[in-house]
């Protein structure tokens, strides 16, 4: 599996000669995995083309705050905020003054100050500003608030000077960013288990008991968890989805396979289940196809099928140190959905509301109400995806005051 697969980069090219440099890193971070996209400063368009970024990046290349049409696609907030890591390549002194004073009078100034993300910082200038204690000072300052930097170098400038202030070789930038997601990312050294999809139970060899949904939501989480870090195993039913991105994914059909591949892939930090179980399966299936041969219709026994979440929260040493479910719901959301908290054992569980017109079950959106033993958190109706970058942010807060696991 690639390092980078799946994550994230918002790539800031501020104005510099070395921004050229740049190109070979976005084909770099994309090699492995990676997906980019860039935001060019007007300085940064002096010495790159917005064509050759978005050839490399295969993406729209953003800059201007205000166009009407870069803002329709993807506000400045989004754009900051759908990112795993924030990298600004070549940073020029300009820039980390502006980041230091949180001035946003570009586009780029402007993601930098909305990101809730860890930016990394390559600055590249002449050695004299480099030198310069404003610069020394604003980097000492961005360092103090978590911004991580790489570079500069000591070398031949393109000034005609001699000294530190090349910007860090696209390799070393690559690196930096490798070993952020490797040990820096929220939720490195975590291990988490995410269950999604229906689950189909057999009948006989063509016939099934199943249900509608998607599995959008918790592939949403996979996806969501190992792009802060995680390293995620997914135990999905029959979807129609692709594997996400540097997720493991273990594809199952019944109840009872998705148990036995949760309880073989247990972690020790989080297990979300997502997945609408079928409650009840077949109590016998048929090894032939049932045939009409004329006779009456065949009832349908049915039996009940073991309760994942229930047993995953009851797993004695084995259990996840934080273990969140589901409640689909079509009537009295909140309340339902705080008898299961207790009846499964779980910590949280995201109520949703699946009744007919909520557009839940195979739509986009979601409306999720977070329950506690502490009480209730509504969360406005946002997307599945958005769901789940707030759920895995909030599982790596929680998981931020616990020690890392220990298992192998
Ligand atoms: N769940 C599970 N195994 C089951 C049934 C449910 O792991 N056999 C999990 C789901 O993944 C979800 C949570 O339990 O996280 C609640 O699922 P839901 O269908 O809302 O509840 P049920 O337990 O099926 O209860 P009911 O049908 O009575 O509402």
């Amino acid at each position: 599996m690639s390092s980078l697969a799946g994550k994230r980069v918002l790539l800031v090219i501020s104005g510099g000669i070395a921004a050229y440099k740049t190109l070979e890193l976005i084909r770099r971070v994309r090699e492995r995995g990676g997906e980019v996209r860039c935001v060019l400063t007007q300085g940064g368009a002096q010495f790159v083309t917005p064509l050759s970024l978005a050839a490399l990046s295969e993406d729209k290349v953003y800059s201007d705050l205000f166009s009407l049409t870069d803002e329709s696609e993807m506000g400045h907030i989004r754009l900051s905020r759908d990112a795993d890591l924030v990298v600004v390549a070549p940073a020029s002194a300009d820039i980390l003054a502006k980041m230091t004073h949180g001035r946003a009078d570009d586009l780029a100034t402007t993601a930098l100050l909305a990101t809730d993300k860890t930016v990394l910082v390559a600055p590249a200038m002449n050695l004299r500003m480099w030198d310069h204690p404003a610069t020394q000072d604003n980097l000492a300052t961005l360092k103090g608030r978590g911004v991580l930097s790489v570079g500069p170098n000591e070398g031949d400038m393109a000034c005609g000077e001699y000294g530190f202030g090349r910007m860090a070789e696209p390799a070393e930038i690559l690196a930096a960013i490798e070993e952020y997601f490797g040990a820096g990312a929220p939720l490195a050294g975590r291990r988490a288990l995410v269950t999604s999809g229906p689950t189909f139970e057999a009948i006989d060899p063509v016939r099934f008991i199943g249900n509608r949904s998607s599995g959008r939501q918790g592939h949403a989480i996979a996806q969501a968890l190992a792009r802060l870090g995680a390293r995620t195993t997914l135990v999905s039913g029959p979807t129609a989805l692709p594997d996400p991105a540097g997720v493991e994914t273990l594809r199952v059909e019944s109840a009872r396979d998705m148990l036995a591949a949760c309880q073989a892939a247990l972690p020790s930090d989080v297990a979300v289940c997502a997945a609408a179980v079928s409650d009840w399966r077949a109590k016998e299936t048929h090894g032939q196809k049932m045939k009409k041969n004329g006779a009456a219709p065949p009832g349908l026994a049915l039996t009940l099928n073991p309760d994942i979440l229930a047993q995953i929260s009851a797993a004695g040493n084995a259990r996840p140190r934080l273990v969140v479910g589901f409640a689909a719901e079509t009537e009295k959301v909140i309340e339902h959905a705080q008898a299961k908290l207790a009846k499964k054992g779980c910590d949280w569980i995201l109520a949703n509301d699946v009744s007919q017109g909520s557009g839940t079950f195979g739509g986009d959106n979601n409306t999720i109400h977070l329950i506690d033993s502490q009480g209730v958190e509504s969360w406005p109706r946002m997307t599945k995806d958005e769901v789940a970058a707030k759920l895995a942010a909030r599982i790596a807060e929680t998981l931020a005051e616990t020690p890392e696991s220990t298992k192998p």
